[in-house]
């Protein structure tokens, strides 16, 4: 059983690090940002009341994410744990995960802030299957095809450099204080985000096999 939350301000990394910890150690990712993003493209009930706050880079109801988190963690696939990434992002939502479940372990990214606005403008996902891309630090092997699925890729609405920086305002606002929440438990790992995709997965399973020894 290994439950963990990816932490960290946006375009940190978290989904890309996920992404690999989840094949490494056979947990499902979940991500609120894509199961928010799938809802809206299928135009669900929750999709249709949640479009603007993406749009906007303003963070959705509680009520809403917390209903969502607990019918995810609620299926079979996540008996043996999960990876949280992007949740939670309120100490409303904090309260509510821990009335939920126990977390074992918070990796919290740290990147500079003019880093954190070229990672996301640069980033592509796959329309299809959510991978990561990055136009310089992480290039797909076909320009605009995802190695994995031969899907198209796509820039995210909310990856323009206005709204990138309005999403870096909400989340020092109401995000980064969780930073003191996960400290007073005693869980919580500092990465550096800072460096490539391979230096950062390495200190977070140094981090992982740490607890499980
Ligand atoms: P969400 O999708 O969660 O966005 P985010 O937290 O802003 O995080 P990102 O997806 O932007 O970045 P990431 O840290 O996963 O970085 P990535 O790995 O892609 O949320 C979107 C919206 O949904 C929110 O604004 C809000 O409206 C709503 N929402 C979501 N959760 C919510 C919640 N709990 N409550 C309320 N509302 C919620 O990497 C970024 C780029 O950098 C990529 O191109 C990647 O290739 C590259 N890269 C990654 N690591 C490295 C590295 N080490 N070196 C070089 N390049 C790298």
């Amino acid at each position: 059983m290994m439950k963990l939350i990816i932490f960290g301000p946006p375009s940190a990394g978290k989904g890309t690090q996920a992404q690999k910890l989840s094949k490494k150690y056979g947990v499902p990712q979940i991500a609120t940002g894509d199961l928010l993003r799938e809802a809206v493209a299928k135009k669900t009930p929750l999709g249709l009341k949640i479009k603007s706050y993406l749009d906007t880079g303003r963070l959705g109801p509680d009520d809403l994410i917390v209903q969502l988190i607990k019918d995810r963690v609620s299926r079979p696939d996540c008996r043996n744990g999960y990876l949280l990434d992007g949740f939670p992002r309120t100490i409303g939502q904090a309260n509510e995960l821990d009335k939920m479940t126990r977390i074992d372990l918070v990796l919290n990214i740290a990147v500079d802030l003019e880093l954190l606005v070229e990672r996301a403008v640069g980033r592509r996902i796959c329309k299809n299957c959510a991978a990561v891309y990055h136009v310089k630090f992480n290039p797909p092997k076909k320009q605009g095809v995802c190695d994995k699925c031969g899907s198209e890729l796509i820039q995210r609405d909310d990856d323009k450099e206005e709204t990138v920086r309005k999403r870096l305002k909400v989340y020092m606002e109401q995000t980064a204080p969780l930073i003191e929440h996960f400290k007073a438990k005693g869980i919580l790992v500092d990465i550096d985000g800072s460096v490539g995709i391979d230096g950062v997965f390495d200190q977070m399973v140094r981090a992982i096999d740490k607890l499980k020894t």
